[in-house]
């Protein structure tokens, strides 16, 4: 009898491993940075477009209800079309309302909430050039992970931001309540157990603002671990160059001033300028020679680049939210590259703001400055028993290769098993 207990008791304890290593999975909730995912648009009566090529220019093929792809569409590329892009992709700021909004005519949506569908590929039928999360989608699918079971996507409409208590933000709030709603339907189908979030970049920024407006008891309940990937905690100094000249989305066809308009319309843009808690105000970014901006002379800079109508949402909606940190209090990962040269001074000594700038490289992604991403380390030092707090970095990898670099996604995998290996026991222990 007692050769048969311990037989049983084998049988029992194998059987509990092997139920163990199949729903030992935590979901895993993956939310992409700005411009890493699908939009659609529409076009109503009040379109008004800047010109006749606009008015009866779109990718093709439009589909059911007149819903095309605003983004992304390789036709941005072509000068005219980066135009109607352009306008189409504008948001103005309503100062009676507070809040911000498509221009009149556009209708936009986000595509696939709750899938990664519109998170592997930019556009599907360009996979090579637009790779997004692919990469990153299978290695987890490698191990297990199932999309729709164990694996979702949160896609936004990353051109709209979130604003300090006591403003709206109609469009950045309901992502968050939307995102809350599928962190608690992935806990629940999978039998109650904590989700893993996994963001890139601002996604990262959303998500710290989502566990921060949720009592900590519901943390608790629903979050397992927070793992950001190149999250820019202080902002970025190349946002201050995009602000002034225009970025070319990293496309040399693109003419940066062309599409300087809409990025600085975009509200999620304004949370990513360097933030003043995190650069000192004796660090000079932007040097001109009339003057010099550091992180605390934003309002000023904005004013002076032509670009007034931002100094009143940067100063009562942004700074306050920049300028607080709080630690969620859920255990954290930062994965973050380093090592490629990123912008840290412009000099505009000897041209206008609409020309491109002289730029002083130093430490970072190669898009985030390595003292932005590393924020939260400074800021959380010396309260590690409320925030478990780990940070690894890796080398010569940049702002988006760390979705796609083997040895990037060999360090997020492992850290997913790590935490998926982690007895749940030890979470009420400590
Ligand atoms: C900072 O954010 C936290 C969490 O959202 C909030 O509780 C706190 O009141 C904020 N602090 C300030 C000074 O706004
Ligand atoms: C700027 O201020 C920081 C912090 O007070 C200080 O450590 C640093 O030496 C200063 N740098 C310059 C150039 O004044
Ligand atoms: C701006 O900064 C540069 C470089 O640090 C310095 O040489 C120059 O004197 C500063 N200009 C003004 C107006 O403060």
């Amino acid at each position: 009898m007692k050769g048969v207990a311990v037989v049983f008791g084998l049988t029992g304890l194998m059987m509990m491993m092997i139920v163990c290593s199949c729903s030992k999975l935590h979901p895993i909730i993956l939310v992409p940075g700005s411009g890493g995912n699908q939009l659609e648009a529409r076009l109503t009566e009040a379109y008004k477009p800047s010109s006749l090529v606009c008015n009866s220019w779109f990718p093709i093929p439009k589909g059911g209800g007149g819903w095309f792809r605003l983004w992304f569409d390789p036709s941005v590329l072509i000068a005219p079309f980066t135009k109607c892009f352009a306008d189409r992709m504008t948001l103005y700021y309503d100062l009676h309302k507070d809040d911000y909004f498509n221009c009149p005519g556009v209708q936009t949506r986000v595509p696939h909430f709750g899938s990664t569908r519109s998170l592997l590929y930019l556009d599907p039928k360009l996979k090579h050039i637009t790779s997004y999360m692919a990469d990153l989608v299978d290695s987890l699918e490698q191990e297990g992970y199932k999309e729709g079971e164990t694996l979702f996507g949160a896609p936004y409409d990353f051109r709209y931001g979130l604003a300090a208590a006591g403003h709206p933000s109609s469009t950045g709030s309901k992502f968050l309540e939307d995102l809350k709603g599928l962190i608690e339907m992935a806990s629940k189908s999978n039998g109650g157990s904590p989700v893993i979030i996994l963001s890139h970049s601002l996604g990262g920024l959303f998500v710290l603002q989502l566990l921060n407006r949720n009592p900590l008891s519901w943390r608790h309940k629903y979050i397992k671990h927070f793992i950001s990937l190149s999250a820019p905690w202080g902002g970025t100094i190349q946002e201050m160059l995009t602000f002034a000249s225009g970025y070319s989305l990293g496309v040399p066809l693109v003419d940066p001033r062309l599409v300087r308009e809409e990025q600085r319309s975009s509200e999620s843009n304004l949370w990513l300028l360097p933030s003043p808690k995190l650069f000192h105000p004796n660090r000079s970014l932007v040097i001109t020679e009339k003057r010099n901006y550091s992180a605390h002379d934003i309002p000023q800079f904005l004013e002076d680049i032509g670009f007034p109508q931002g100094v009143h949402p940067y100063r009562t909606r942004i700074l306050p939210l920049v300028n607080n940190l709080t630690a969620p209090e859920v255990p954290l990962t930062c994965i973050v590259g380093s090592g490629i040269k990123t912008p840290e001074t412009l000099f505009y000594v000897d041209r206008e703001f609409d020309e491109q700038p002289e730029v002083l490289f130093g430490d970072g992604d190669g898009t985030v400055n390595l003292i932005s991403l590393l924020a939260v380390e400074l800021e959380w030092n010396g309260i590690a028993a409320k925030q478990p707090l780990k940070v690894i970095r890796i080398p010569r990898v940049s702002h988006t290769s760390i979705l796609k670099d083997s040895v990037a996604i060999a360090e997020i995998v492992g850290e997913i098993s790590t935490i998926n290996s982690q007895v749940e026991v030890l979470r009420s222990v400590v």
